[in-house]
């Protein structure tokens, strides 16, 4: 039985490691898992990847860096995800569309409905089965990153991470139903308890 779950989270939430301990979880249980990243995920995603996060490219105006991680979540969506529901998987992915609102919308101050407008044409209206926050306060989020890790992004300010990790409140205060706030400040395996806990529960409520 199919289920789309997205994590979303400031830089450093351990979405990751979540998603990996989710995945083997599942596994252990017999479903079907596809544990997949944005931007990234497909070739196509992998490149713009390459393009927006590289320090190489800081000429990149804000609206055409919102623009390409739009284009990649469009090619994931018809290239990855849509494919992997049809064949009843559970869809885990790493940022999906929230990341845009959160990180262009609040972060970067661009308009929260043309953002609106432009993951609904690049998803076709796909929205996650369940939204998964890890909530983490910004200093701690980025010290968990190695300094040899921080790419163009991170290097923005901390205002910046603040207002991101404010809009993904405002986001998630929205749309109850959808998002699940967790605590990413808890230790790995506490963390990963609850996560497991509540995707059964969904899991169960989807047959
Ligand atoms: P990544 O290394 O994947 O960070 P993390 O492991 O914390 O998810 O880098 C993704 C970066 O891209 C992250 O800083 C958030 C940013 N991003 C956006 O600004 N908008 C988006 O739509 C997406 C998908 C990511």
């Amino acid at each position: 039985m199919s289920l789309f779950i997205s994590f979303e989270g400031p830089d450093g939430s351990g979405k990751t490691t979540q998603i990996l301990l989710l995945r083997a979880a599942l596994e252990e249980r017999g479903l079907h898992v596809l544990a997949t990243r944005e931007p990234g995920g497909t070739r196509i995603g992998n490149a713009v990847r390459t393009l927006v996060l590289s320090p190489e490219y800081a000429e990149m105006s804000q609206r055409t860096e919102a623009l390409l991680y739009v284009a990649a979540r469009a090619q994931i969506v018809y290239e990855v995800i849509l494919p992997a529901l049809a064949e009843g998987a559970v869809v885990l992915c790493d940022r999906y569309g929230d990341s845009t609102l959160a990180y262009q919308g609040y972060g970067h101050a661009l308009p929260l409905d043309d953002l609106r407008a432009m993951n609904a044409f690049a998803t076709g209206g796909l929205q996650p089965d369940m939204t998964l926050y890890l909530d983490i306060n910004v200093a701690a989020g980025l010290s968990r990153i190695p300094a040899s890790e921080h790419d163009r992004l991170e290097a923005n300010t901390l205002a910046f991470h603040e207002a991101v990790r404010a809009g993904y409140h405002v986001l998630a205060q929205a749309d109850p139903v959808r998002w699940l706030i967790l605590d990413g400040a808890q230790p790995i395996a506490t963390l990963h308890t609850q996560i497991l806990a509540r995707v059964l529960q969904a899991l169960a409520a989807h047959a």
